[in-house]
């Protein structure tokens, strides 16, 4: 993979390896390193670059390109998505050739604008804009959040190809190009789903069924194998993924809870009768020593997220951080929360909550309690009150 690689008639692949990569964008653990792909496709009037790859791969990248057209050639970049694994080369393109048209969607233009700090031409594609290329079109597909707001598909019309940048990507750095040359990478393929577009569901649903009978021969992604063999895999393997939550039945509570000395517990277990009593169907989490993908997989079900926090050293304890930290990881079901908890001296962590929770745009079922110490019966009482609070405004809500 020094060279380029022809994929298709006139379209080959000038991406990139980086094989030795052990944490993507200091957040997530590379296994096996990944690639930055690019793709350089030829019409009769037209020559497109595909997005782009990481600056410091620049020189490499740029050869590649050169082995098949010389730069100041190149029409245009479809910017398919502008984080800088992808957009990293587009100043130097621009330097040599700053005539150079930039194909992308509204926000794409928007913070390309930010990430390059210079005047560059560009045009803003509508969802299935055709641009012709002489002989051959491609077809622009918006799919916001997938997994950036500027995120646009690519279709080359013609040869049948999906260029999704990281949608059906994986960081996963092969020898060979092609999926049907290398050994198995599903593992790396599900762990990017898991990291990079897990929070976005709704929207790989909505992407997903604007390509639903397209048809597809080939999916280029931004990383990782071409999928020449297993396209339609990846996409039945995103809509496995990411089916909506289960409507109808009970509503369900995830009864998140830590408590250092039991008496958040104690109010936790009133709570979970009383919520089972107002008809909900209760997921019992102790935060300390879950597993993590429990937790994921339980807020992507629940209606509500009722949240036990004792105060420790005036804060909630590390493992209630790490919980309100995962939220962002998925899609939860709903933004509605409910949280209490008891103290000893200051009773700190109910509010902190709160106010975390409000700025990830949770609603609040009902207001937060929080007691000293062991919860007294008139305590316990309240802790009922609270869940006729949180059955209320979730009952109302359906
Ligand atoms: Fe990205
Ligand atoms: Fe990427």
């Amino acid at each position: 993979m020094k060279n380029a690689i022809s994929i298709a008639d006139k379209v080959h692949w000038v991406g990139v390896r980086h094989a030795d990569l052990k944490v993507f964008d200091d957040l997530f653990p590379t296994h096996n390193g990944t690639t930055y792909n690019s793709y350089l496709v030829q019409g009769g009037e037209k020559t497109i670059l595909i997005d782009t790859v990481k600056e410091p791969f620049a020189a490499e990248f740029l050869s590649k390109i050169e082995e098949q057209v010389p730069l100041d050639k190149i029409d245009a970049v479809v910017v398919n998505h502008t984080e800088p694994d992808h957009s990293g080369c587009i100043l130097l393109l621009l330097e040599k050739n700053p005539e150079l048209l930039i194909y992308c969607s509204k926000a794409g233009e928007n913070f390309l604008k930010q990430l390059l700090n210079r005047d560059f031409n560009s045009e803003i594609v509508s969802d299935g804009y055709e641009l012709d290329l002489g002989g051959r079109t491609l077809r622009f597909i918006l799919a916001p959040y997938l997994h950036w707001p500027d995120t646009i598909f690519t279709y080359l019309v013609e040869e049948q190809i999906l260029f999704p940048c990281d949608a059906f990507g994986a960081h996963y750095c092969p020898n060979n190009l092609f999926d049907d040359e290398i050994s198995e990478f599903y593992t790396d393929f599900h762990f990017y789903f898991d990291c990079i577009m897990r929070p976005f569901k709704d929207k790989v649903r909505d992407a997903l069924a604007k390509i639903d009978g397209l048809p597809i021969q080939m999916v280029c992604p931004s990383h990782g194998p071409v999928r020449r063999s297993t396209g339609q895999f990846a996409i039945e393997s995103y809509a496995r993924w990411s089916v909506a939550p289960p409507e109808g039945g009970k509503p369900r509570a995830l009864l998140a809870v830590l408590s250092s000395h039991g008496n958040t517990r104690n109010m936790a277990n009133v709570i979970k009768a009383e919520l089972e009593t107002q008809g909900f169907e209760v997921t019992d989490f102790a935060l300390s020593g879950m597993r993590d993908d429990d937790y994921r997989n339980a807020l992507e079900q629940a209606d509500v997220l009722v949240l036990g926090t004792p105060t420790i050293q005036r804060d909630a304890p590390p493992h209630v951080w790490h919980a309100l930290s995962l939220i962002s990881s998925v899609t939860p079901k709903s933004k509605v929360a409910a949280v209490f908890g008891s103290f000893g001296w200051s009773g700190e962590a109910v509010k902190m909550v709160e106010q975390r929770l409000t700025g990830l745009k949770y609603k609040f079922a009902a207001e937060g309690i929080s007691f000293r110490f062991t919860p007294t019966p008139e305590n316990l009482e309240s802790c009922r009150k609270f869940d006729e609070q949180i059955a209320g405004t979730i009952h109302t809500r359906d």
